[in-house]
């Protein structure tokens, strides 16, 4: 059994489309989704019927929950506002109900799923380092917990104390637990603009981290023809 667990998809149907096919050809039978289907790129409502295809489990990200809510826009910086304004113009009715009655916190066979961190999991905090990882881990009852959010792949590992593990794979250990940052498929923020994704091969207990390139240019391009900030095109390419 072979997991592609993904997230952080923001709308950039290239992106997605690019890691389904990698993660297909490299055998994956069962996918996952950490949340933030849509917001700052520009197929919101085409990702959200990708992900209701494939029928996988899915947990709510904050810009889910914006998107699909119908109280004003709080707290989110402003390309992401303006993002998100034009996002819920963009979904049908049922998209946004889809999307507002995603769960926060699920189980997968014997992994867990969430959005940002297991400890306060609707105050969409970050986790940057071990300390904040040290959080979860207290709320994690799994020996593997997959997450995203900051849109930056890491492996966080807790034997006697929480460390960073900065290899691209790792092997599981029995007695030892796992909080895995996947990345993001459509908004990398690590300086690489390859889309990311988590391979999980169940049978030999071995996660890693895929980077997958995908067509940024017709990202871009419909990012612009949207009318949605250059900036959200701009920085694609950058990976940040
Ligand atoms: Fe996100």
């Amino acid at each position: 059994m072979k997991f592609a667990i993904f997230g952080d998809i923001h709308a950039n149907l290239e992106a997605f489309d690019a890691v389904m096919e990698d993660a297909k050809a490299l055998g994956a039978d069962q996918f996952v989704c950490i949340g933030d289907v849509v917001g700052y790129n520009a197929n919101p409502h085409e990702c959200v019927a990708r992900l209701q295809e494939l029928g996988c489990p899915v947990v709510k990200g904050n810009h889910d929950e914006e998107a699909s809510a119908t109280t004003e826009i709080v707290g989110l910086n402003p390309l992401a506002h303006a993002a998100l304004e034009w996002t819920r113009r963009q979904l049908t009715q049922e998209d946004k109900h889809w999307l507002r009655n995603l769960r926060m916190v699920r189980q997968v066979r014997d992994f867990t799923i969430v959005h940002a961190t297991l400890d306060t999991p609707t105050s969409w905090a970050y986790v940057m380092n071990r300390f904040d990882a040290m959080a979860s881990f207290s709320y994690q009852f799994t020996p593997v917990c997959f997450f995203g959010h900051t849109h930056t792949p890491r492996f966080y590992v807790k034997a006697l104390s929480v460390s960073l593990d900065s290899s691209e794979s790792l092997r599981i250990d029995a007695g030892r637990k796992y909080f895995v940052n996947v990345g993001s498929v459509g908004q990398p923020r690590d300086g690489d603009w390859r889309s990311a994704y988590a391979l999980y091969d169940h049978d030999n207990q071995q996660i890693t981290i895929r980077r997958v390139p995908y067509d940024i240019e017709t990202a871009q391009r419909k990012i612009r023809a949207a009318g949605l900030p250059d900036q959200l095109a701009e920085r694609l390419a950058l990976g940040k």
